[in-house]
């Protein structure tokens, strides 16, 4: 029996009417979270949205939970299992409230009204976003639309998570906080990002979409000193700090890049 989350051996993705992504052999195991890198255009979303049924697939076998999945009904059957965050909040957020949008995934999954907003106000809060569940949504920052399209997904609790480029339009500080946060979740993700600093931290193996296909690639690491200097801001009224002699910042800077294996 199988033990993976997901598996697809030698499938073909579709858009519109052409195939964009051929011959895909992919597995996802419980726990792991992967980042699913690939240059614009290179069909990152088109594979995410395919794997929750919004585009089709043909050829081959894609199997959720062991379970092969190919009409609409045994999408239907998953939904609640696979939550995909969208590259665009817009696509996602739909209710005038905060609290109502990351409430509606818990009622749709039987909660009653009180239990579902709980949990949306607990799910809020893990992202320190507590300060926003009645604000109305259509008139959050970008930012803040990202961070409550993602509340939407934990508060279902799926067994997977797709995040279709989850840090964009994020500061420092909340990047952070985020990645903190799902790197302490037990689901298995599937990322898409053209962050470096969140592949690094985030991912535990990288798969790449390149020349229309699925290739494995190699996330390592190598230690190097990385000498530069950098303009940062200062307020008006705060003292700047002393810096090093000859260079404005040296610093030790391990980086993960990404090859093809
Ligand atoms: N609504 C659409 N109808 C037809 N083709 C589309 C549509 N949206 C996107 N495409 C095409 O599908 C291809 C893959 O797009 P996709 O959005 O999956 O790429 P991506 O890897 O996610 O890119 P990015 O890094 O810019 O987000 C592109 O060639 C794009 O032009
Ligand atoms: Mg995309």
């Amino acid at each position: 029996m199988t033990s993976f989350s997901l598996e697809l051996g030698g499938v073909n993705i579709h858009r519109g009417n052409s195939r964009l992504i051929s011959n895909i052999n992919f597995q996802l195991n419980p726990g792991e979270r992967v980042a699913l890198l690939g240059s614009n255009g290179a069909g990152k979303s088109t594979f995410l949205e395919a794997l929750v049924g919004l585009h089709p697939m043909s050829g081959g076998v894609y199997k959720a939970f062991g379970r092969t999945l190919k009409e609409e009904r045994d999408f239907r059957q998953i939904w609640s299992k696979i939550g995909l965050v969208f590259q665009d909040s817009d696509d996602q957020l739909f209710c005038p409230s905060v609290i109502e949008d990351v409430a509606f995934g818990p009622i749709n999954l039987g909660h009653c009204p009180k239990d579902a907003r709980m949990i949306a106000l607990a799910t809020l809060e893990k992202l320190g976003l507590d300060g926003l569940s009645e604000r109305i949504t259509h008139k959050l920052s970008g930012g803040e639309k990202r961070l409550v399209s993602i509340a939407t997904v934990l508060a279902m609790n799926p067994e997977i998570i797709l995040l279709d480029e989850p840090t964009t339009g994020l500061d420092e500080n909340v990047r952070q906080r985020l990645i903190d946060c799902l790197a302490k979740l037990p689901q298995a993700l599937l990322f898409t990002s053209h962050d470096q600093y969140l592949i690094d931290h985030l991912a535990t193996r990288a798969v790449l979409i390149k020349n229309r296909t699925l290739v494995n690639s190699i996330l390592h690491k190598h230690p190097h000193i990385h000498v530069h200097s950098h303009k940062h801001v200062h307020p008006e009224d705060e003292p700047t700090h002393p810096h090093a002699s000859s260079f404005d910042h040296v610093e030790l800077y391990h980086r993960g890049d990404a090859h093809q294996s």
